[in-house]
């Protein structure tokens, strides 16, 4: 385990804004979590679970110790389709790796950033498809009382970018987190399990569009054209700064989806359990704010959901502009948008 005091977060977080952690600890094996959160305890810091950084914004410093997780390792059965993959690996490098193998259903998910350790903690989804339609199940470091436990899909309660795990880190409104997680707990690993015959999901309307001049698309032509799209659309975070959609889309009544139509001509919209969800790009769209800046926070100029970093904002410019965002589109629309990416950090 490698500690660093007063630690420099900027490479740690995608949208490259410049934080500080009182502590930062380097996560190689699973063992190293019980004397780091030990450590923790001994200097009565808050702990912070960070995978690859890239669905976070730093608001602010984060006065305790951040956990980064970088224990590597990939198993793979490909007779029973079962692979087990550590937290710390890269998530587009694993979906590429079970492609590569025969083991198919993930490449709908490809080139999502982060660590693979981080995708169920908030169910991660992609062009038609949810990390839990593969998933069976996961370690994790329970810090409440430093034990090493399993859980199944069941446990990890899994709904539409949601999970247990993520309940206990996040709160649901505009509001950073300090200190956060009363009960921390960290993914060590993952398990998965892959159908053997290729099965393309093409059932999000800009997939299929993108493939409509393939007869037969396999699941490889599937993984190229989720990358085209994602390229196209959304920023390279090794480019410019961000943390891809900083809202969830939110589902409303079906009432007021009728309502909305009567106003606007065609809104799109996607069916959910609880009504209907409206993408919060769209929304956002509609109050202007594609390509809008604020210094250099800004948002990008091909999609409204994206919050980048122009270069040298702070976390805190970003912060304001998120909210300057949500009040926009709950007085336009009377919906309030809830974050999707974790706020960290004090004013
Ligand atoms: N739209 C606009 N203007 C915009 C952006 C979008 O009108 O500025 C419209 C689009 O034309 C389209 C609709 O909104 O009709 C939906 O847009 P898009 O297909 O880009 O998908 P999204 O709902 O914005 C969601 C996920 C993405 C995921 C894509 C593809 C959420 C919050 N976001 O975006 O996930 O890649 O679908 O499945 O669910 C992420 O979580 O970081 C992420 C990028």
């Amino acid at each position: 385990m490698k500690l660093t005091d007063n630690a420099d977060l900027r490479p740690y977080n995608s949208f490259g804004v410049a934080a500080r952690a009182a502590c930062l600890a380097e996560i190689e094996h699973g063992e190293e979590l019980e004397p780091a959160t030990a450590l923790a305890e001994e200097r009565g810091l808050p702990v912070l679970l960070l995978g690859g950084g890239t669905n976070v914004l730093f608001a602010g410093d984060f006065p305790g110790l951040v956990l980064l997780m970088r224990n590597r390792g990939v198993e793979i059965d490909r007779e029973s389709g079962v692979v087990k993959a550590a937290a710390g690996e890269n998530w587009h490098e694993l979906v590429r790796t079970c492609l590569e193998v025969g083991l198919y259903g993930l490449e709908n998910l490809a080139l999502i950033p982060g660590s693979a350790g981080a995708a169920p903690v908030q169910n991660i989804g992609a062009y038609g498809v949810e990390l839990e339609s593969f998933f069976v199940g996961l370690e994790l470091f329970d810090c409440a009382d430093s034990s090493l436990r399993e859980m199944s899909r069941e446990d990890c309660k899994f709904s539409y970018r949601d999970s247990v795990l993520k309940q206990s880190q996040v709160q649901s409104r505009l509001q950073p987190l300090s200190p956060p997680q009363p009960q921390l707990r960290v993914v060590c690993s993952l398990t998965l399990q892959l159908p053997r015959e290729p099965a393309p999901n093409l059932s999000y309307p800009a997939l299929a569009e993108e493939l409509e001049h393939v007869a037969k698309p396999t699941p490889q032509d599937v993984f190229e054209a989720v990358c085209r799209i994602r390229r196209r659309k959304l920023p390279d975070p090794a480019e410019i700064g961000n943390a891809g959609s900083f809202f969830k889309n939110p589902i409303i009544s079906q009432d007021e989806f009728e309502q909305l139509s009567s106003r606007y001509h065609s809104p799109p919209s996607f069916p959910a359990k609880e009504g209907v969800k409206v993408p919060a790009g769209w929304l956002l769209d509609q109050c202007g704010f594609k390509g809008y800046e604020k210094g250099a926070a800004g948002v990008y100029e091909r999609h409204a959901l994206i919050l980048v970093n122009r270069g040298g904002t702070t976390g805190r410019e970003l912060h304001q502009l998120a909210m300057e965002m949500r009040d926009s589109v709950r007085s336009e629309f009377g919906i309030t948008l809830e974050p999707e990416v974790r706020i960290i950090g004090t004013h």
